[in-house]
Parts: C-alpha cells; structure tokens; sequence
C-alpha cells in the first residue's frame, strides 16, 4: 500500500507555542492549570497531565498556581476574573487569535455591530463575543441584523466556504460591511494541502481528536472528494474497510501531535 502524506499536516504554530508555555510554566515550580483541555487531543492532554499540566473546567480559588490561557483564547472577563483570585496568567492566546480579537474591539469601537462567523460553543468564539460584548452575535443564516454598520469577523479555523456563504447573506441585507477575513493561514494551507492529495488516492485517512472542530471539518472536506475516515489513533485503522485501497492519503488536524501521525502512518504501510 503506497501512503501519502499531507505536506500541512498535525500541529500548527499556535499548539505548539501554548504546550511549550504551558510546559515553561512548569519549570517555576507551581502548580500548573490550563482552563479546559490545551488541544482538542486526548492523547496529548493525558501526556501533559502526567508531567503535571492539569485541565480543569473552572478555576477555583487557590495560591501559587499558573492558569495558562489556551491558544483559543479567553474572554476578557473571565482573564479579569482570574487574575482578581490571585492566579499568575500564562496567555497561550495563538497570534491569529489575538489578531481576530483585536478587529473586533476596534470594529465595536467604530460603532459596528459585530457578527462572529463561527461555531457558537467552540471557546475561540465565546472568546470573540466576549471582546465584543453587546455588540457581539454569532452568524446564523437569515439572521435579524441589529443595524445597518456590520461588521464581520470569521473563526480563524473555518473553512472559506463557510465565510462565503455568510457574506453573500449579509451583503443581502446589511447597509455596510467591514470584513476581516481572519481564517488563519495555517489552517488555510492544511484544507489545500488535504484536497491536493484526496485527488490522488482511493482513501483518506483523516486523524485527530473527535471533539477537534478543525479535524472533523478536514474529514468533511476530504469526503466530498474520496471516502474518508475520522481515527483517533493507528488501534482504529482495524475497523477501516481498506479493502481495494492501493493508495491512501492521510493528513491531521492541528491538534495532532507528530507522532500519533507517524504511528498511523507506520501501520498503514505494514499493511
Ligand atoms: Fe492559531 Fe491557526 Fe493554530 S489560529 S492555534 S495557528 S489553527
């Protein structure tokens, strides 16, 4: 069996920068918590809890702790919060994030009313309504528009499609739109580069988190092209039917660690 590779693949720029702080933060000698899991990978935060990083839902009152803020970034409030118990902050907040951020609090400046083109409960997005606070709504097709000044923020990890859609919706309706197309360039070179090779294979193998947004939208993406499979891990691939599978791609999204990549990839060949 031939596999190939998606040249984007696994862990962006963002991942890689939180779990390196959050490791740093390790080395001050606290306790260290992050507030939910640091990446949408199981495997990974069970790693990270056994060195000592520990997710937990809520923070709860306590001394000598690090909460490190995830690469989804936090609401305003809840970091004023944090802070105001006592914890010292780690801000994993990825740039691109921090970027969508600040469009927004300049857009609500401006006097816009600020719809966030994204997953409602996905954290970077209640992160943004956050910054935007009652000028903030989430984009849901048909939506009543509150003025006629729209201003237009994407969920750095959507697909353009997506953004697309919304904005010929809007366009229809609103008087004025800014547009800040802030899907980020990491996640924009993952979705070509699995396209690129869902059109050379006979399958896809799609791998990361199940509860990963951008792994499961890759899986979407690559299932219009060639049957595809959403795995965790390489024990999966039992389950899949490879039969008359002589190539097969695979690719990960940006919660998958590198070696959880190579283990899939390593099965697949021993085939
Ligand atoms: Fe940042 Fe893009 Fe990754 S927004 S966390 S580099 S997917």
């Amino acid at each position: 069996m031939k596999v190939i590779v998606a040249n984007y693949a696994g862990f962006c720029s963002g991942v890689k920068r939180a779990i390196k702080l959050a490791e740093d933060a390790l080395k001050k000698g606290k306790r260290v918590y992050t507030l939910g899991p640091i990446i949408h990978n199981q495997a990974v935060v069970d790693e990270l809890e056994k060195k000592g990083i520990k997710s937990i839902p809520t923070f709860k009152k306590a001394e000598n702790a690090i909460i490190v803020i995830r690469s989804h970034g936090l609401e305003p409030n809840a970091l004023n919060e944090i802070k105001t118990y006592g914890y010292a902050v780690v801000d994993a907040t990825c740039p691109y994030v921090r970027r969508a951020q600040n469009y927004v609090k300049n857009l609500k400046k401006e006097g816009y009313s600020v719809v966030i083109v994204g997953e409602a409960k996905h954290p970077e997005v209640k992160g943004l309504i956050g910054f935007a606070g009652d000028a903030g709504m989430v984009y849901e097709p048909s939506m009543l528009l509150p003025s006629k000044k729209i201003g237009v923020v994407a969920q750095t990890t959507i697909g353009i499609s997506d953004l697309r859609v919304a904005l010929g919706d809007l366009i229809e309706r609103a008087e004025e739109i800014k547009v800040y197309n802030t899907i980020c360039a990491e996640t924009k070179f993952r979705i070509s580069s699995a396209l690129d090779i869902s059109q050379q294979v006979d399958l896809m193998i799609v791998v990361g988190g199940k509860n990963s947004a951008n792994t499961t939208h890759l899986a979407e993406l690559c299932r219009k092209i060639k049957p595809t499979y959403h795995i965790e891990r390489a024990s999966e691939l039992d389950k899949v039917c490879l039969k008359d599978a002589r190539v097969v791609g695979v690719t990960a999204g940006t919660s998958t660690p590198q070696w959880i990549i190579e283990e899939v990839v390593k099965k697949l060949e021993g085939y």
